[in-house]
């Protein structure tokens, strides 16, 4: 986000003060726009969403919820997960079966002096 490869942008947190954090973080970053949604990531309208669509900064167990929530059918747009610092085993284990037709990527990046870990899920791309 703050390279500006992403022009409009809708960030999604139940905590009120966790989205006002990030409007202040990214008050000098270049954005057509930014949106924020006061809301739990598993009430999120499915149908309504376009474009990319990265989990960041939950543990494993919430990914996994956030995920189920999603029918099936919208789960395409669904591609990084970045950083679930809790329940990675457990994460690791379930996402194959919540998208059993999707490639995972996983990347290390060292961020503030920590490890964190970083997954790509792509279409599994048939020759
Ligand atoms: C460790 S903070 C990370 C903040 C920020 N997303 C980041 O990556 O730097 C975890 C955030 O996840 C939010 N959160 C936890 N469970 C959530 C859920 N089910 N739906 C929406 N937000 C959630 C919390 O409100 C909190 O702001």
């Amino acid at each position: 986000m703050r390279e500006g490869k992403f022009s409009n942008v809708y960030c999604v947190d139940k905590s009120k003060a966790s989205l006002e954090k990030i409007l202040n973080e990214t008050k000098h970053v270049d954005l057509k726009s930014i949106t924020l949604i006061e809301s739990d990531g598993c009430n999120i309208d499915w149908k309504l969403v376009k474009g990319t669509v990265v989990i960041a900064g939950v543990g494993g167990n919430t990914v996994l919820k956030v995920v189920q929530s999603c029918p099936e059918a919208y789960r395409a747009c669904i591609t990084w997960v970045l950083n679930p610092f809790t329940s990675v085993e457990k994460f690791l284990k379930e996402i194959v079966q919540l998208m059993p037709n999707r490639n995972i990527e996983m990347f290390e990046a060292k961020e503030k002096g920590r490890l964190r870990l970083i997954f790509r899920i792509l279409p599994i791309v048939r020759s």
